[in-house]
């Protein structure tokens, strides 16, 4: 039995206007279940593109991806959506909230789309928005909500249905210094308490220290960050 998420040989280039740019050039690493990973690396290394690629939200040109030992790649589309819904909690860089829906609905959705029960939902919801500190922010509209309060609603809306896997991509890249500080207490509270395995990609290296296991993306590669 190999590793909770193994991920070997990855490669990932774009091609735009006649140029290729290799960005994912032969990426190796393994995360065991329960680890909390900061990764870190200059900006246009490569890392919301590795983070994509993790979530299955993008297709690699090349390499290998297990999850608990099955080849994630090689399944099929539906399989692959299935798997993403089951699996992953994702806090993507913009936040893409819905903007005619209020942040508990937009927390909720992920249930809602699941065909949960509506009310459980939306209880469920306004517990996470009080753990991220927006408590009295769950019947704004993202258009009435700070940058940083949508970056929560967002993590609060990954969180949702306590996926295996979180997946964050600056989490904490709109709020102040203290605001951040807390977002990452948070993120550590739901590793330690509910087992989420967490990849976090942060500017912030005083935060990324802070982080159990620490990883760099650089010339493509992810190394061990000092
Ligand atoms: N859709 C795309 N088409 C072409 N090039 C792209 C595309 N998306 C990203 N790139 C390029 O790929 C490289 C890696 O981008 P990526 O977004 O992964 O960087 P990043 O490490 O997340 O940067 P940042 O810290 O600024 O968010 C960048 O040079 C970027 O310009
Ligand atoms: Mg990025």
């Amino acid at each position: 039995m190999g590793a909770f998420l193994e991920i070997q040989d990855v490669f990932k280039s774009y091609f735009l206007h006649g140029k290729r740019i290799d960005v994912l050039r032969g990426v190796n690493v393994a995360i065991e279940k329960g680890e909390l990973v900061s990764l870190v690396g200059a900006s246009g290394s490569g890392k919301s593109t590795f983070l994509h690629v993790v979530g299955t939200l993008d297709a690699p040109a090349a390499g290998v991806m297990r999850f608990e030992g099955k080849s994630v790649f090689d399944m099929n589309d539906g399989e692959i959506a299935e798997f993403r819904n089951r699996t992953i909690g994702f806090v993507f860089q913009s936040h893409y909230l819905l903007p005619e829906f209020t942040a508990a609905e937009n927390v909720a959705m992920p249930a809602m789309i699941r065909r949960q029960d509506n009310g459980a939902a939306l209880t469920r919801a306004r517990e996470l928005l009080d753990r991220v500190g927006l408590r009295d922010r769950a019947d704004h509209r993202p258009g009435e909500l700070s940058g940083g309060e949508s970056q929560r609603v967002a993590l609060a809306r990954a969180l949702m249905l306590q996926p295996a896997l979180l997946l964050a991509d600056e989490p904490t890249g709109n709020l102040d210094p203290s605001t951040g500080e807390g977002i990452h207490q948070l993120l550590r509270e739901v590793n330690r308490e509910l087992g989420i395995t967490a990849v976090i990609v942060t500017h912030n290296e005083t935060l990324a220290q802070s982080m159990p296991r620490r990883l760099r993306l650089k010339a493509g590669e992810v190394v061990a960050a000092g």
